[in-house]
């Protein structure tokens, strides 16, 4: 939440700052602001309310002076009205220090109290502008920037990610780091900062990711990371393995519909590379120990929104395989519950950015407990995974619209991996039943592929269907978190009521929401497998078209009893049952995409979300 980009170098940096700006505004867009300081030591600034386009057309019709240091906002609104006021930067030492923030200061009413009674009047809202005048008053006592934002950063709480200028020393930025996310990203002769690498990965695809409680003093040619307290400290070194073509919409009409359009990719990409011979070969797991998975006694999944569907789906099969008990649980709410947690336990945490703070929260609860933990991440560099014990990145590529699509997809596949491994470790399977997994798994990206085909029918019913005041989804087994997602999807960028229901769960009261014409998505499971969901999911679907639904059935391409008795139907190629909900997702997450744009929405960046929540 909020997006933070600094440049220092010998170019002038209002482009970079806004190009910057836009690859970050997934992660919020309610306001967006630049401060520069130009040759003469002048510090100027510029900030709107609204998306990032009112501060760039802003700028063209009045023009700022430029400078070669300069820090860049993005802001999702926690303290105080999305207003011009409220955005960042925030100015201090008469307009000559300006501060951008990314998180929540938790003791700032204290803070605020203390500055006001010593008068200084404050412009904004925000727990942000608190910081930047207590480092204005210490920068008066001490004169120098890096002293004054040392002695304010330990007296904050809470989660901030901090860059502060002042126009006396151009040519340097100060940054901190707590429980919110911090890049460096390294040039020749110009360095850059970002919440994440997105904010200057067209520059440079060398990266140091700053570590918890840890400071930064960035010059064009230097680069200094210390610990609050003043000790030399070492961030992570990465390479970032994408290019910025990647966060590009290339011809798409949205960031979502590119991203659905690679959940193939996405599942190849993560995949591959990863068994060999009909054997998974995870040496990401290796940091958990020699024989760890023959030890365990139980996995809990911690994770947030479409990841914490991704978690319940994958876990299924994650018990199934490996014979070892998993739960599932909201990351926000494991850790408050004060849950069973020991050394006998894995903690799996789910998250494509890696900064979800719920998340971060319940793994590090997890490590104090005495739990290993696992991180399934997308993104290099992130925090969550910097603190775990050990890490199997996603290879989804940049996830951009704010709906999660193909980090879902990637989730599940390397849940599975995880799965295998565990079963192999534990014999749980034999050699011959994971190879025949694996032999199958190979074949889902295509398959995925088959399933987009159905983009134009489901745009169609989805143009039919834009005055729809509510939508259901039903599932059985894998199938009900699946319908849990459809129905996120819908709510998050359609803003359409929607619930996902277990089938099961039908007569147990959602069938009173049944009447004529209620539109109800039902994922169907093959019957070629299985000869006690598929009847019992069909008797569903007599059910409610009884009670005059709309039954939109997501069905494999030859189930003869589903075909005739659904309205619509959006066919699957036949794939073990493991398999389908990677290919029983995708018609949803299509639907949910072109309901919003037939209702005209936007729909990468839907109201009041962000894509990375930075706070609890
Ligand atoms: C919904 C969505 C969110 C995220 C959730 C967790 O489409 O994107 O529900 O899945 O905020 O985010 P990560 O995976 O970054 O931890």
């Amino acid at each position: 939440m909020c997006g933070i980009v600094g440049y220092v170098g010998d170019r002038p940096s209002q482009q970079i700052l806004l190009n910057g700006l836009r690859r970050l505004e997934y992660r919020g867009y309610d306001s967006a602001g630049i401060a520069v300081i130009d040759a003469e030591g002048a510090l100027h600034e510029r900030k709107r309310a609204g998306k990032l386009q009112t501060l760039v057309d802003d700028l063209a019709a009045h023009p700022m002076a430029d400078g070669t240091t300069g820090i860049g906002h993005t802001r999702w609104a926690t303290h105080g009205a999305p207003t011009d006021a409220n955005a960042h930067p925030h100015l201090a030492d008469n307009g000559r220090l300006a501060l951008i923030h990314n998180g929540i200061i938790e003791n700032f009413t204290e803070l605020k109290d203390e500055l006001l009674a010593e008068g200084v009047e404050f412009r904004s809202e925000t727990d942000s502008e608190v910081a930047a005048h207590l480092i204005a008053r210490e920068y008066r006592r001490v004169g120098d920037l890096e002293a004054a934002f040392r002695a304010v950063v330990g007296r904050l709480d809470g989660a901030f990610t901090l860059l502060a200028i002042h126009a006396d020393q151009p040519g340097v930025i100060v940054g901190a780091r707590l429980n919110s996310p911090l890049v460096i990203g390294l040039g020749e002769g110009e360095n850059f900062l970002g919440s994440d690498v997105a904010a200057f990965v067209e520059h440079t695809h060398s990266a140091i990711a700053v570590g918890q409680a840890q400071m930064v003093v960035v010059r064009a040619d230097s680069i200094e990371i210390t610990t609050f307290d003043g000790e030399p400290a070492e961030g992570e070194p990465f390479e970032v393995t994408w290019d910025a073509a990647a966060a590009e919409k290339g011809g798409w009409p949205s960031f979502m519909a590119k991203e659905i359009s690679e959940d193939p990719e996405a599942i190849e990409n993560t995949i591959r590379g990863r068994f060999h011979e009909g054997r998974v070969t995870l040496p990401d797991l290796d940091a958990l120990g020699e024989g760890y998975f023959r030890e365990i006694d139980r996995i809990i999944i911690v994770a947030c929104g479409t990841a914490y569907y991704s978690g319940q789906t994958a876990a299924y099969m994650l018990e199934k395989w490996s014979r070892i008990p998993v739960q599932v649980e909201l990351a926000h709410e494991f850790r408050y519950r004060d849950p069973v947690v020991d050394e006998r336990c894995l903690i799996v945490s789910l998250s494509q950015s890696g900064e979800t703070m719920d998340t971060l929260m319940a793994v590090r609860f997890a490590r104090e407990r005495g739990a290993k933990t696992l991180s399934i991440c997308n993104t290099q560099g992130a925090t969550i995974p910097r603190e775990s014990d050990a890490v199997v990145y996603t290879h989804a590529g940049p996830e951009v619209a704010v709906a999660s699509t193909k980090a879902f997809v990637a989730q599940i596949a390397a849940i599975y991996l995880l799965a295998l491994h565990a079963a192999q470790a534990r014999q749980t399977l034999t050699d011959a039943e994971v190879a025949h997994i694996l032999a199958e798994f190979e074949t889902i990206p295509d398959k995925v592929r088959e399933v987009l085909q159905h983009h134009d029918r489901i745009r169609e019913l989805a143009n039919w269907m834009a005055d729809t005041r509510s939508v259901l989804y039903l599932g059985r087994n894998t199938g009900f978190p699946i319908a849990l997602e459809g129905a996120l999807k819908l709510k998050e960028i359609a803003y359409i009521h929607a619930e996902g229901f277990a089938a099961g769960e039908l007569k147990h009261g959602p069938i009173a929401l049944i009447e004529p014409g209620q539109p109800v998505f039902v994922l169907v499971p093959s019957p070629r497998y299985d000869d006690t969901l598929h009847p019992k999911i069909v008797s569903n679907i007599q059910e409610i078209r009884a009670r005059g639904a709309r039954v939109l059935a997501v069905a494999e391409v030859s189930d003869a009893a589903v075909l005739p008795i659904a309205d619509e139907v959006f066919t699957v190629p036949p794939t073990d049952p493991a398999f389908e909900p990677l290919l029983h997702v995708v018609p949803l997450q299509i639907f949910a995409l072109e309901l919003s744009t037939a209702k005209g929405l936007d729909v990468d960046q839907p109201r009041n979300l962000a894509k990375s929540v930075t706070v609890e």
